[in-house]
């Protein structure tokens, strides 16, 4: 090998020794409690702040020109995406392909669910006795994760099922939340938009509620579940203007059309007259909050543009954010002491 080679190899091998050893580190004698991750109900918030430290560690990875690390060689990872995906499923992807897993993608009109009328609880099982050792899946009936996790051995990830949950999505968006104000803790959030349909909500009120953040929510009636105060620690607003005042986050929901949202309101013109985020909006929260969405964003809906191309728009640090914690997940259920 030339040796400008064999010297660049041998930095990533070091690189890659001291990498696990500041995991390892940070990681103490902290574990994830069970080995799937299906809601946010089923973890604590220390559990949340294990998962955000070792993000931190593998934001300096995300960033680096080699990728690659052999932390998790010769595991497979199945991604079943019965929705359509970017962000999530790119990023769990790319997460295990950096970890070295092989990874194999299955979408569901793929699938022989769809072809061939297989059930899902037979194809997953049909995966399990090829040992894979995670599944991570996205589909549109809530509790499909949890259906699964109890036919198979491999640890199954929630990458959002119908209304229910998106627990990956939740623990991104605060640790963004983190990363942006320095503490969870004591934040004013605005959640605003399609409450009804939407699991980012579903994961975000129950995630905030650990760190003792009580959320305003807000969005038209028809989209507002019944009792939410009752359920959750939150406050319901009505009109926007209200509920962002003084706020730290304003984070806009997706308007979730293919999940009929457009039969509970009069127009998709009416619902963003009075739920669009706008400068204006924006102006009556702190003089420095920030703005955060999920993705993906529909332009002049949920957000004005003008909002979502300026300096006080996270969206894309979401989205690495995402990476990074996505590969501090892998690593957490199959990394270390699990293997
Ligand atoms: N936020 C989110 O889940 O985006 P995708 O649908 O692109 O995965």
């Amino acid at each position: 090998m030339h040796p400008r080679r064999q010297k660049l190899w041998e930095e990533i091998g070091k690189w890659q020794e001291d990498f696990e050893d500041r995991l390892i580190k940070v990681i103490g004698n902290r574990k994830l409690p069970g080995k799937n991750i299906i809601s946010i109900d089923e973890l604590s918030k220390e559990d949340m702040e294990l998962v955000f430290d070792c993000t931190k560690l593998f934001k300096e990875f995300i960033i680096k020109p080699d990728k690659k690390i052999n932390l998790l060689k010769g595991m497979s990872q199945i991604n079943f995406f019965f929705e359509a995906s970017t962000r999530t499923r790119v990023s769990f992807e790319l997460a295990g392909k950096n970890l070295s897993i092989d990874t194999i993608n299955v979408s569901g009109s793929g699938s022989t669910i769809d072809k061939k009328g297989e059930t899902l609880n037979d194809v997953v099982r049909t995966l399990n006795a090829m040992h894979a050792d995670i599944i991570i899946l996205r589909h549109a009936k809530a509790g499909s994760p949890e259906m699964i996790a109890g036919q198979i051995n491999a640890p199954v990830i929630n990458a959002g099922d119908g209304w229910h949950e998106h627990p990956t999505q939740a623990m991104l968006d605060l640790y963004t939340m983190l990363d942006k104000r320095g503490q969870i803790e004591g934040l004013k959030v605005a959640l605003v938009g399609d409450i009804k349909h939407s699991r980012v909500a579903g994961s975000l009120i129950r995630a905030l509620n650990k760190f003792g953040v009580k959320p305003h929510i807000v969005g038209p009636p028809t989209l507002m579940p019944y009792g939410m105060e009752k359920v959750f620690k939150c406050k319901v607003f009505n009109h926007l203007d209200e509920a962002v005042k003084g706020v730290d986050i304003i984070y806009a929901l997706r308007i979730q059309l293919e999940r009929a949202a457009g039969g509970d309101i009069p127009s998709v013109r009416e619902y963003s007259k009075s739920y669009c985020v706008n400068q204006e909006r924006l102006a009556l929260a702190k003089f420095d909050a920030i703005v955060m969405h999920p993705g993906p964003i529909n332009r002049e809906v949920d957000l004005k543009t003008e909002i979502m191309e300026s300096d006080r728009s996270a969206v894309e640090a979401q989205v690495e954010n995402g990476f990074a914690l996505r590969l501090a997940l892998l690593y957490l259920l199959l990394g270390g002491d699990r293997r």
